[in-house]
């Protein structure tokens, strides 16, 4: 909607302006020198919406930036956008706001695992996830993922009640739904092993649903929210917002939700409660835009994705078969082990030194990094021919 209340068309536009990225200071596009192609943090290139960009303006056109009492209508937003997609409605009254995702994850894990209890990750994960428990003083226990080479990287759920039984002192699992950096979707049947497994050895699931919209239509599991699975009201706190999905992380806006009031109020009374902050106005107002009408824009954001994951995995097969890529489920983000090339301990930064291609290095992943490096592939077809021709010249050179 424009300002005036005219309907804009919200079809997704699949170009990207790299001129603009650059001069817009834009950090994914700027951080490396300016011959170096840009496959690295979680972002994709794509202009949100009109009716995003069209809220902001009307946001800025108003100028009245003051306090303000829209913060609830961030949770209706949100409850209609996962009841519409995801056929699963939380109650609007016990969705908050929060800065940004790691802020709520962050809150949440530190509320829920006292200092010294233990929180698990599943490596190779979201290498941010890997700094919460040094700097908060919790341990850190591993579930790692198992690759199968055919199916891919997936849960082992048994490994994780080994670990439960090994670890009693484990009190949170970080769980990143759908997950960075391997795309994997866990299907229901993982998930409610993981619910069920939390009340027997008595821990609380913090689930990162921030990858949700971009699951593929082949995906192995279509995607469950967390907190949809029965028995999972008492045990989960679900952290998200349509930063992936729209690109907006620059606005700060992310929102947790929970089913149980007990559990929202140990998560609220664990700290402060000026820390957490609220969001910004303008990050509510893109939020409550995307929420309310981006679904047709995401669902062409998707089919360009889905389109772009096929050509990369063709083109690596074809023209650099020692590179094994598992067909994601889901995000922009493709996990490749490229060991075989004996790139040495840090092939990214050797790709980025001799190819000007920046992709994130996978040991910074953790366990099961080794020799892979993560690359982001959401750009337009462009960007990403010439992205992948520089891979395909680097990794052949190298190699
Ligand atoms: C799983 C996951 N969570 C959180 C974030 C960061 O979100 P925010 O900027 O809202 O903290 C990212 C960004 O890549 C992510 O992949």
């Amino acid at each position: 909607m424009t300002a005036t209340g005219d309907c804009r068309s919200d079809a997704f536009d699949p170009s990207v302006d790299v001129a603009l990225k650059r001069g817009n200071r834009n950090a994914k596009w700027s951080k490396h020198s300016p011959d170096a192609l840009p496959a690295w943090v979680a972002e994709h290139d794509f202009r949100p919406p009109p009716s995003v960009t069209d809220a902001m303006a009307a946001t800025v056109e108003r100028g009245d930036f003051g306090y303000h009492d829209i913060e609830a209508d961030v949770g209706a937003a949100y409850a209609r956008w996962t009841a519409a997609r995801y056929g699963w409605k939380p109650d609007p009254e016990m969705v908050h706001t929060c800065v940004d995702v790691l802020q709520g994850v962050t809150a949440a894990v530190t509320a829920l695992a006292e200092p010294g209890a233990g929180v698990i990750l599943t490596p190779p994960i979201y290498h941010i996830f890997l700094q919460i428990c040094p700097t908060a003083r919790r341990r850190q226990f591993e579930w790692p993922m198992r690759c199968d080479p055919e199916l891919g990287w997936t849960f082992d759920p048994d490994d994780l009640e080994a670990l439960l039984q090994r670890e009693p002192d484990a009190r949170v699992l970080l769980w990143c739904h759908p997950h960075n950096p391997t795309g994997r979707v866990a299907d229901a049947r993982v998930l409610q092993r993981i619910v069920e497994l939390a009340h027997a050895y008595d821990f609380y699931v913090v689930s990162d649903e921030i990858h949700a919209d971009l699951v593929y239509p082949d995906s192995s599991s279509p995607f469950v929210p967390m907190q949809s699975i029965p028995g999972a009201a008492q045990r989960v706190v679900t952290v998200t917002s349509p930063a992936k999905t729209f690109a907006l992380s620059g606005l700060r806006c992310a929102v947790m939700a929970y089913a149980d009031r007990n559990l929202r109020r140990r998560v609220r009374e664990a700290h402060p409660p000026l820390l957490l902050g609220h969001a910004a106005r303008t990050g509510i107002d893109a939020t409550i835009a995307a929420w309310t009408h981006g679904a047709a824009w995401t669902d062409g954001l998707v089919t360009h994705l889905h389109r772009l994951r096929d050509h990369l995995v063709d083109r690596l097969r074809a023209e650099v078969p020692g590179t094994v890529m598992h067909r994601p489920d889901s995000t922009f983000l493709a996990w490749l082990d490229v060991s075989s090339y004996g790139l040495g301990e840090a092939p990214a930064a050797r790709l980025l030194q001799q190819a000007g291609v920046a992709t994130s290095e996978g040991t910074a992943f953790g366990t099961n990094g080794d020799g892979h490096v993560r690359l982001n592939f959401g750009t337009s077809k462009a960007v990403l021919d010439r992205i992948i021709d520089r891979l395909v010249a680097g990794l052949q050179s190298l190699g």
